[in-house]
């Protein structure tokens, strides 16, 4: 058996998901889904960061207590991602007994060994970061993704020793060259690892934020929300001792975004490394999604798409497909409605789906709607076989890389090639000549089987739709992985027919 752990960003419950968020979470699915299909024991983890001054303030201009707000807004990320088609195995909260502990003897331990100390800070806080910031890092007075400029703080903080674990964690990024990926996003941590990073401040005075982890030993304080947040990794593993924990870790991919890859590799890795747990298995980092505008979509600029209510426009699949598709894992990239609309109109509707229409359509007409036996195989019928045969090893190989747009593409190739194939054996003429009647029963077998090939090889991107098709082609419900030709689609079973993705005309 192997394990393979999945982690989305723990995000911030201020507000409702917004399609960058529903970004990070479909990657992370869709990997899920596709390795559990392979075979593995796959363990799925998304979940709510809910301590920090970002929701202290969020909660006190709803004029809510920090706790009920961030419990409410937890439950509208769990709905949205049931939502979305995305099923995490854990949804790990902040606020959960299990991980305040974790955290707690996280701290302790770290103190015992001289790895935190007391100490005067004075330094830019960016709220919206929940992070001190550099004067380097600012343009115009503030941080690039922030409203408001940092304010200038100076308090005692506890800190942890980062900086003695630097040339340690330099040397394994350097060792590991699959760590981070896409390669740019290595370069740059490569980079920050060359200077002193110093140490991080890992507290917060009670007095100015209550809403977070105490301090074990010092009541004066609370835990700093990212110190907090990182552990939620492992915290729902049942870290220290859990047999999950142990399967789980470290085969983890954490999935994020580029916003959050120094704390996801200074910050975590030091602290992984201080407390013992084997460095994670790999950082896969995405770009940022950016509105019809081209700049990067937020609230605040109104350029975003409501992911919640495109599902409920183009269908919940071709949302899932078109942001695979449209913007590669680690650039940014624009999704509009637009962009949405031509994904399904296009590849879904006219590529696939007319396929498949097609291909039932002329079952039912010519064979009765029951599936035909096929004769003998030709180079083209050859061809196709390979092909199929060649792709979940393909597809698996991209996965693997986090290149989900790469892998669907591939997948919808071999639809294009089936397309090209109906129209050069013209089934339409060979019905019509009562000598070719076994050629007509292999051309429609072909691409019966070939199509439900391409519905398990899709699953994991459109699982609606995919059991949708595997249903017209009168095949198990359950999706299957690397299925042999001939094995899936049953002469004599009947097909039903049926419009898979109805196109949109109305653009706008
Ligand atoms: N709570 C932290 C993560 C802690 S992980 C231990 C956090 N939360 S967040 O809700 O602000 O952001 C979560 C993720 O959403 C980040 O990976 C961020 O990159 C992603 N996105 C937010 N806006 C985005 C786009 N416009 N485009 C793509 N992803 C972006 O950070």
């Amino acid at each position: 058996m192997t394990y393979r752990y999945i982690t989305t960003p723990i995000y911030y419950v201020n507000d409702r998901p917004h399609l960058g968020h529903a970004y990070a979470s479909v990657h992370a699915d869709i990997m899920a889904r596709y390795l559990r299909a392979a075979g593995h024991q796959v363990m799925l983890l998304t979940g709510a960061d809910e301590h920090g001054e970002k929701i202290a303030r969020a909660a006190q201009q709803a004029g809510e207590a920090p706790a009920a707000f961030a419990e409410r807004h937890a439950r509208t990320f769990e709905d949205a991602w049931r939502r979305l088609s995305v099923e995490p195995d854990r949804f790990v909260r902040t606020t959960a007994p299990a991980h305040a502990r974790v955290v707690s003897d996280c701290l302790t331990r770290l103190f015992e060994a001289g790895e935190i100390y007391l100490s005067d800070y004075e330094g830019l806080y960016s709220v919206g970061q929940e992070r001190f910031v550099t004067e380097k890092e600012l343009v115009d007075g503030k941080l690039a993704e922030d409203k408001e400029p940092p304010v200038l703080r100076r308090e005692p903080n506890y800190f942890f020793r980062m900086e003695a674990h630097r040339q340690w964690m330099r040397e394994l990024v350097l060792d590991t060259p699959g760590l981070i990926q896409p390669v740019q996003y290595r370069n740059e941590i490569l980079k920050l690892l060359e200077e002193p990073i110093g140490d991080l401040s890992i507290s917060r005075p009670a007095d100015r934020l209550s809403w977070g982890i105490p301090i074990p030993w010092d009541a004066g304080h609370v835990t700093y929300v990212w110190f907090d947040a990182l552990l939620s990794y492992v915290s729902p593993l049942g870290y220290p001792d859990d047999p999950a924990y142990r399967h789980f870790w470290p085969a983890v991919r954490h999935v994020i975004g580029k916003d959050i890859l120094r704390t996801h590799t200074l910050f975590w890795l030091s602290m992984t490394h201080a407390l013992g747990i084997a460095p994670y298995q790999r950082l896969h980092v995405s770009g940022h999604l950016l509105g019809a505008d081209g700049r990067k979509m937020s609230k605040s600029l109104g350029n975003g798409v409501d992911p919640l209510e495109a599902a409920q426009t183009y269908g919940v699949d071709a949302l899932r497909y078109t942001l695979i598709r449209e913007v590669s894992f680690g650039f940014d990239g624009i999704i509009s409605h637009a962009v949405i609309e031509q994904r399904l109109n296009r590849d879904l509707a006219d590529d696939l789906g007319n396929l498949a229409a097609r291909t039932l359509a002329m079952v039912t007409k010519y064979r009765g709607g029951i599936v035909p036996a096929p004769h003998d195989y030709e180079a083209r019928e050859q061809a196709l076989i390979a092909r199929a045969a060649q792709l979940p090893a393909l597809v698996l190989a991209l996965v693997d890389e986090m290149k989900l747009g790469r892998a669907a593409e591939s997948v919808m190739e071999f639809v294009s090639q089936l397309n090209v194939y109906v129209a050069n054996s013209a089934p339409w003429t060979l019905a019509k000549d009562p000598d070719a009647s076994g050629r007509l029963d292999t051309v429609l077998y072909t691409v019966l089987e070939a199509l439900s090939a391409v519905a398990n090889l899709l699953s994991p991107v459109m699982p609606g739709k995919m059991q949708a098709l595997r249903a017209l082609l009168g095949m198990a419900p359950a999706p299957g992985w690397e299925v042999r030709w001939g094995d899936a689609v049953k002469p004599g079973t009947r097909i039903s027919e049926g419009i898979l993705f109805p196109k949109r005309a109305d653009a706008g």
